[in-house]
């Protein structure tokens, strides 16, 4: 009899489930169910969503067993009872920019910039990634700072798959908590080279002692293949296995099958630049976060705010849908006439200017039209992520390829214009969903004792070259640089 795998996506937008054969990964059926929006969501809306999802997908009766993969870097406080305490933060809730830059200044030397410099070089020593709103460290001071009698009832911090995973289990212990090295690694309290939590940075955040920090419950860090435990035997789920789960940017890359040297670059909601790395990334200038991935390696990251919604912002302005805003885009000439659109829509994270709001910049009588408008839209989003890609071979992680997912790589003009600005061929695998795919994967690696994932056939891709357009890069860089320096 076939065995079969379910991975889950819960995302930032919507909670997908896939059901997979445990030997080859042929797809035997799915389901999904929307999120609230927002960036500050009740977790129970998340468990009803995945609840839904499983049930549009089939169900779990005759699954062997499921990981989850999910949004990273949202903070769960949970009380001594295991009830959650507030809403949850999300990765792309900017309120606790202030604690960020704080908590840096605490670790820093000097003063000016060398400060910020030297506190920055600390925290990427300490964690591998230097603190920004998105990061779990920076949510917990904002707690304890803006809203004192909650933190006082925190007894455990979960991120959101970490708390799903535990609601699969139906558990009630807050001990039965379980984490992965992925997830764990954007907390901005574990220590991802050495693969330790710090509990003196839990104790900074909450503005408490190392003893008093010690006896919050922190997840158990699982192995990537090492099962988290088994199915809520209430729900009749007792036969199926619970893999560790990952961090979603983690979960694509065991989807997509990368090993070291690949690169996806991800427009969704946020837009990614993550590559495999055998070892650990500490980046000081911030743009890359030392992350690990789900197969005992690194995952270092570069992240924006401000992913696939630009577009959507430039369709709805210009009163097109998706297609329309291709046309448009690819009609105009590279550099649309000397237009850029700076996309820092909602503030952005990297660069790190929390509280920016976006520009264009070089109107003119030649650019104020459809088209140049529609590619300058394009060739910002662009350019954001190829600064990530940029800072990584900087950094010396190993570039050979770069594969492009997400909603917006689906867009034409994405496609034909992402190799111009990249300088680099880039591979569109068909659309997919890679986070619950590699979510399928690792519950099949779970499943087969193996030490390495099982080989699943990937999907076809399709190569994109073109010129590459290095001005509009510069203009970029040069107008995002006085930008920065203005906000
Ligand atoms: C990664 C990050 C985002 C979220 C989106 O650091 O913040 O990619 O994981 O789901």
């Amino acid at each position: 009899m076939t065995t079969l795998v379910a991975g889950i996506d819960s995302s930032t937008q919507s909670c997908k489930v896939v059901i997979r054969e445990a030997e080859t990964g042929a797809l035997v059926r799915q389901g999904s169910a929307k999120h609230p929006e927002g960036t500050e969501v009740s977790p129970q809306a998340w468990w009803d969503a995945l609840l839904l999802a499983i049930e549009q997908a089939g169900g779990l009766h005759d699954v062997a067993a499921a990981a989850i993969g999910g949004q990273q870097h949202g903070l769960v406080a949970l009380d001594a009872d295991g009830e959650v305490i507030r809403d949850a933060l999300l990765w792309n809730d900017t309120r606790s920019a202030d604690a960020a830059e704080a908590l840096i200044a605490e670790y820093s030397a000097g003063t000016g910039p060398e400060a910020v410099n030297s506190g920055a070089a600390a925290w990427t020593q300490m964690t591998g990634s230097v603190p920004v709103a998105s990061l779990t460290v920076t949510k917990l001071r904002w707690l304890a700072d803006s809203e004192p009698q909650n933190a006082q009832r925190v007894a455990a911090v979960a991120l959101p798959h970490d708390w799903l995973t535990w609601k699969l289990s139906g558990a009630a212990a807050l001990q039965d908590l379980t984490t992965d090295r992925s997830e764990v690694s954007g907390t901005g309290y574990y220590d991802t080279a050495q693969g330790q939590y710090r509990y003196d940075l839990l104790a900074r955040a909450l503005r408490i002692s190392e003893d008093q920090a010690r006896s919050i419950i922190l997840p158990r860090v699982l192995g990537p293949a090492e099962q988290a435990g088994t199915g809520d035997a209430a729900r009749g789920w007792g036969h199926l296995v619970l893999g560790p789960g990952a961090g979603d940017n983690a979960a694509a890359a065991l989807g997509l099958g990368m090993s070291t040297g690949d690169v996806a670059i991800s427009i969704g909601t946020s837009g990614v630049v993550s590559a495999v790395s055998p070892k650990p990334i500490q980046d000081p200038a911030g743009v890359i976060n030392g992350f690990a991935d789900a197969t005992g390696e690194f995952l270092p990251l570069a992240v924006t705010l401000n992913g696939s919604r630009v577009l959507d912002g430039a369709a709805r302005m210009l009163g097109v849908d998706h297609t329309g805003l291709a046309d448009l885009a690819l009609a105009a000439e590279p550099g649309a006439h000397g237009l850029s659109l700076i996309p820092y829509l909602e503030g952005e994270r990297t660069p790190n200017l929390p509280h920016a709001t976006g520009s264009f910049i070089g109107l003119s009588l030649a650019s104020m039209n459809p088209q140049d408008v529609a590619r300058a839209a394009v060739e910002g989003l662009l350019c954001g992520l190829a600064d990530g890609l940029q800072a990584m071979t900087t950094l010396g992680v190993p570039v050979n390829s770069i594969q492009l997912i997400g909603g917006a790589a689906r867009s034409a003009a994405v496609q034909q214009i992402a190799p111009a600005i990249f300088e680099r061929e880039i591979q569109v695998p068909e659309p997919g969903e890679y986070v619950a795919d590699g979510a399928a994967r690792q519950a099949a690696w779970v499943l087969s004792g193996s030490d390495t994932a099982p080989q699943w056939t990937t999907s076809a891709v399709q190569t994109f070259t073109a010129e590459p357009a290095r001005h509009v890069r510069e203009a970029y860089a040069a107008r995002r640089h006085l930008f920065a320096e203005r906000s």
